[in-house]
């Protein structure tokens, strides 16, 4: 069984599908710890729903970014956990943690990545007439939303639609996404190499693979 830590600061819709997964064995590891940077989050809640260990490991305690990043080293190096997964974790990471981290670290995005690195992605889409939006995940390096994408998902914006349906709907894609890609890392299906991801034959995914989603 593969080890796995999950880094959040809210609600962990995407905590609890890849929790799921690790359930049901679709994901082929074990949830070891949840770290939130934020207290009181649904994410918290929804960790305990599953019974996973978790942390809160607040931001604001600490004097610099790198300080901070230390202390969640501090937490997740003892374990040697085989994957690192960023799932609405809001926090700019140093390059200090990602490199230490490389390889092992990735995030899911709310957007068709080059486009929109940062934040407010959906209301980006929709204010440029955008007729696609997406999410990417994709391996973290030093980069703010710029490390080797994995797969990206994607829908048609309908312009009637207000931004929470949008990102209601993203959410759909990041659910069905998200845990299938983590379960072909677990599995060795997916690896990095220097910079470039490398899929094996049996991978659900491979180079520049784009899914669209009619949800
Ligand atoms: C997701 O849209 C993810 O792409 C972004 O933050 C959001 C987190 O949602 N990075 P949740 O906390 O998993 O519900």
């Amino acid at each position: 069984m593969k080890k796995i830590v999950v880094l959040i600061s809210g609600s962990g819709s995407n905590l609890e599908a890849i929790a799921k997964a690790c359930q049901t064995g679709n994901i082929p590891a074990t949830i070891e710890l949840v770290i939130s940077n934020q207290p009181n989050v649904k994410g918290l809640d929804r960790a305990k729903k599953f019974h996973l260990m978790s942390k809160v490991i607040e931001h604001q305690q600490y004097n610099s970014r790198e300080e901070f990043d230390q202390a969640l080293l501090d937490q997740i190096l003892p374990i040697e956990p085989d994957l690192v997964i960023l799932a609405g974790f809001m926090r700019i990471l140093s390059s200090n943690f990602t490199d230490t981290l490389s390889g092992k670290l990735i995030n899911i995005h709310p957007s068709l990545l080059p486009d929109y690195p940062g934040l407010n992605t959906h209301k980006q889409a929709i204010e440029n007439g955008d007729l696609m939006h997406g999410v990417s995940v994709h391996y973290v390096n030093s980069e703010l939303d710029g490390g080797p994408i994995i797969t990206q998902g994607a829908l048609k914006i309908d312009p009637s639609q207000s931004e929470a349906k949008l990102i209601n709907r993203i959410h759909k894609i990041e659910h069905a996404v998200y845990p299938k890609v983590i379960a072909d890392i677990a599995k060795g299906y997916i690896t990095l190499k220097g910079d470039q991801v490398k899929f094996e034959s049996d991978s659900n995914f491979g180079p520049n693979h784009m899914e669209f989603f009619n949800v």
